[in-house]
């Protein structure tokens, strides 16, 4: 059977690695159009041409900073020029939003912590959601299409070290159930994926660029990968119309909360 996805258009923020590229890969698997954007233009290009072999009719990419109004908007036009021309109605082409473009920067106690990290995390994880969402609502299909932003267990239980992470993963979570109200009655669906301890460039980029450290993060436990997060996101985004995965937790069975992991020796 043909997926109810197959010739969407689908775009992705973060699509440079991680869940993001993990995403691509997958919506391109259904057949899926995509439009895919981070910061590091070779990178998302990369991907996209990746997305291409594995089945997508259309995969393009384009540089987007989410902590920039402009970018944010400048990326919101060149979609709607893309998107446009296969829109059925108004320029409602999207089938599928996915906020996904974030991260941690810094794992130091409120005392020591610095107004950078806090900055950049509150510009991607928080302001890029409302920016994103802002920019790009009129592009989504209504009825039929979704939003899913993305969270994490950080946005639901805090711990130490991440007072501002889980601060703006919490901020993401209030942003998507706002916007599912907002949203009701246009057939728009809104829901979050707020994932536990994945593989991915994340615990690098907290660190900043510290390998050891990075490892350290999964050392001794199985955590989930991007592949785990893109296929629960196919799942979420091709229920059919009248129904809307709100919010979904998802967690390595060997972590029950954000500092209860079970690490073999
Ligand atoms: N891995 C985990 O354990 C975990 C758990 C729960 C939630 N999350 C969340 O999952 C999302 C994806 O993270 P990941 O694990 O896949 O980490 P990742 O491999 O580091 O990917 C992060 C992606 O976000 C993009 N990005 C960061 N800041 C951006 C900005 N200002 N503008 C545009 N793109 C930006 C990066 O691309 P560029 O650098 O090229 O811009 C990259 O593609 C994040 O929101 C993260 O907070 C991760």
């Amino acid at each position: 059977m043909a997926s109810r996805l197959s010739g969407k258009w689908v775009l992705i923020t973060g699509a440079s690695s991680g869940f993001g590229a993990a995403a691509a890969r997958a919506f391109a698997a259904e057949g899926c159009r995509l439009l895919l954007g981070a910061r590091r233009a070779q990178r998302i290009e990369a991907v996209a041409a990746e997305c291409r072999k594995l089945g997508a009719p259309e995969a393009l990419a384009h540089v987007v900073d989410v902590g920039n109004t402009a970018s944010v908007n400048a990326f919101a036009e060149w979609s709607k020029s893309i998107v446009s021309a296969s829109a059925a109605e108004s320029g409602r082409a999207i089938q599928t939003l996915i906020n996904n473009a974030g991260g941690a920067h810094g794992a130091e106690q409120v005392t020591q912590a610095r107004d950078e990290d806090w900055e950049a995390m509150v510009q991607s994880n928080l302001l890029g959601v409302l920016r994103m969402c802002r920019a790009f609502v009129p592009l989504i299909q209504a009825p039929g299409g979704s939003i899913i932003n993305i969270g994490s267990i950080a946005g639901r239980i805090a711990y130490e070290g991440g007072a501002a992470y889980c601060a703006v993963k919490a901020g993401e979570l209030q942003i998507t159930r706002a916007l599912r109200m907002e949203l009701l009655g246009t057939g728009i669906r809104v829901g979050t994926l707020d994932p536990g301890l994945a593989e991915t460039e994340f615990a690098l980029v907290r660190f900043k660029g510290d390998g050891d450290k990075a490892k350290n993060v999964y050392k001794g436990m199985t955590p989930l990968s991007g592949e785990d997060i893109a296929e629960t996101l196919v799942f979420m985004a091709s229920r059919p119309p009248h129904v809307c995965i709100d919010e979904v937790l998802i967690l390595p069975t060997d972590q029950a909360t954000p500092g209860k992991v079970f690490r073999r020796n």
